[in-house]
């Protein structure tokens, strides 16, 4: 019999790291065996010394070595037997020199993530100007705190559990009492999902709704995030245009295939800031009802009220409209919180809700909780009021600094909600460029081009966002805005 091949001497004798804060001595020696038999220093066969011989060697018990030798074992890495412990024999097709990925098979993405680029480039903080970010500086910190201790302590470990996975009823309730007065959306507590904010929503509409293939409408230009959830869905996703009263839906549009979702911000379209107007609420509605088509409903900024009276959601003009209706508080709250909710027809609701049960987990149970102590205790409320009121101030300061600087000829759209305006610019100034310029600035307002799945010679402008850009900053921003489209 040959004798068995020897164990690579070097890398046995190497000494272990003694320095303080180094890894335990067991587990340094089982790392290092552990390595070289992957990567084959120890080739199949090769016989590990005894463990006395190497505890010798090595400086360490013989009980450190005895339980690698063990653990090793344990994982399928050696066997032994009265004549010692040997190497197994391991495929190495997956060893490959660190740093070397030629192995992996080319990276094939399912292909209904090929529509899907990333355009609105997303400067660091502070990033003046960018459009969606409320004032996060304004934020009730203390005021938050107490509402996620109250939870905390009220709720006891029950709630460490898994919760309803349909939301917390406390803030289903806290959110359809809500949404009820405030936004003119008929519905009970069980109607109401709570979601990982309003794109949760989106998707938890798109599982419950589509098959792939079917056709979804969506505005254009419109919200690049809802247009990515139906996309993802498998969607055939159609561009509808937007004017002055919202999305533009001619009765032809409905001859063809039918789409089983539209989607839509109603009450202030993003981003030209359009409310769609009564006829066209209401022929939408009649049109949906007709085809079996189900409408997503965005009130994404509707809480920010800057003119004129409240205009309600689409979702509450009659008893029962075929409408999925979403609220996010990432613009009246913070975005990282991640909550939203849609409300849900009741006779989907009664459809889905064993499906419902099975495909949700509910998102964070206290900070749920926090929600519904902060809605009910009056904080949300006051928030808003204050939001409104600095949102309000910021507007008007951006429009007075526009209307002083900006010596382009330019339109300006929006306003009556929410945290942007946005500018339309003549063909001569294209939109990325100046968005790219202005980065360079440390300004981020988005192209308007990138809002549209099919752009237009009109969707060439700006969104600039005024939530997270101090009011005193906003005349010299503007200068600088207005510097850079002469120079461009
Ligand atoms: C139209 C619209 N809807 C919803 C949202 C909020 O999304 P989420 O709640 O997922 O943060 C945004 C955020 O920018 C938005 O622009």
């Amino acid at each position: 019999m040959r004798p068995p091949p020897p164990a690579s001497q070097s890398l046995l004798e190497l000494p272990l790291v003694r320095d303080t804060g180094a890894l335990p001595l067991q587990r340094q020696l089982h790392d290092r065996l552990h390595q070289a038999i992957l990567d084959g220093r120890l080739s199949a066969g090769s016989h590990l010394p005894g463990s006395r011989a190497l505890a010798e060697t090595l400086g360490v018990s013989r009980n450190t070595v005895a339980a690698v030798y063990e653990q090793l074992l344990a994982e399928g890495y050696v066997e032994s037997d009265r004549q010692g412990t040997r190497v197994l024999a391991l495929s190495r097709a997956l060893n490959r020199p660190a740093g070397e990925s030629a192995g992996l098979p080319p990276p094939r993405l399912a292909e209904r993530l090929g529509g899907l680029h990333a355009t609105h480039t997303r400067l660091e903080a502070p990033a003046y100007l960018r459009p969606g970010i409320p004032d996060l500086a304004h934020f009730p910190v203390a005021a938050w705190q107490r509402s996620l201790d109250r939870a905390l302590h009220a709720s006891g470990p029950a709630t460490l559990d898994y919760g309803d996975p349909l939301g917390e009823p406390a803030l289903r309730a806290a959110i359809a009492h809500h949404i009820g007065p405030a936004r003119g959306v008929r519905c009970e507590p069980d109607q109401v999902v709570i979601t990982d904010g309003a794109h949760g929503a989106l998707q938890l509409c798109v599982r419950l709704l589509t098959n792939p293939g079917d056709t979804a409408w969506v505005e254009d230009p419109g919200y690049r995030g809802a247009k990515a959830a139906l996309q993802a869905g498998n969607l055939q996703v159609l561009p509808r245009r937007v004017d002055a009263e919202g999305i533009l839906i001619s009765p032809q549009d409905w001859q063809g295939e039918k789409p089983r979702l539209i989607y839509t911000t109603p009450s202030h379209q993003y981003p030209t800031g359009a409310v769609m107007s009564a006829t066209r609420r209401l022929s939408l509605l009649e049109a949906a009802q007709k085809h079996g088509t189900w409408i997503i409903e965005d009130d994404y900024d509707s809480e920010f009220r800057h003119a004129g009276s409240p205009i309600a959601a689409i979702q509450g003009l009659f008893e029962h409209t075929p409408v999925l209706y979403i609220g996010s508080f990432s613009k009246t709250l913070f975005p990282s919180l991640r909550l939203g909710f849609v409300v849900l027809p009741r006779q989907l609701l009664s459809a889905a809700r064993s499906a419902l049960g099975e495909l949700l987990r509910c998102s964070p149970r206290h900070n749920q909780l926090a929600l519904a102590d902060f809605i009910s205790s009056g904080q949300f409320s006051r928030h808003l009021g204050r939001m409104r009121r600095l949102y309000r101030a910021r507007q008007l300061a951006l429009r007075e600094a526009l209307h002083k600087h900006l010596q382009i000829p330019h339109t300006l759209d929006g306003g009556l909600c929410g945290l942007h305006l946005t500018i339309h610019l003549p063909p001569a100034w294209n939109d990325k460029s100046i968005a790219a310029a202005l980065r360079a600035q440390g300004l981020n307002p988005f192209a308007l081009s990138d809002f549209a799945l099919a752009p237009q010679r009109e969707d060439n402008g700006l969104v600039l966002g005024y939530g997270n850009t101090p009011t005193e900053l906003l005349e010299a921003l503007v200068r600088k805005l207005a510097g850079t489209l002469l120079a461009t």
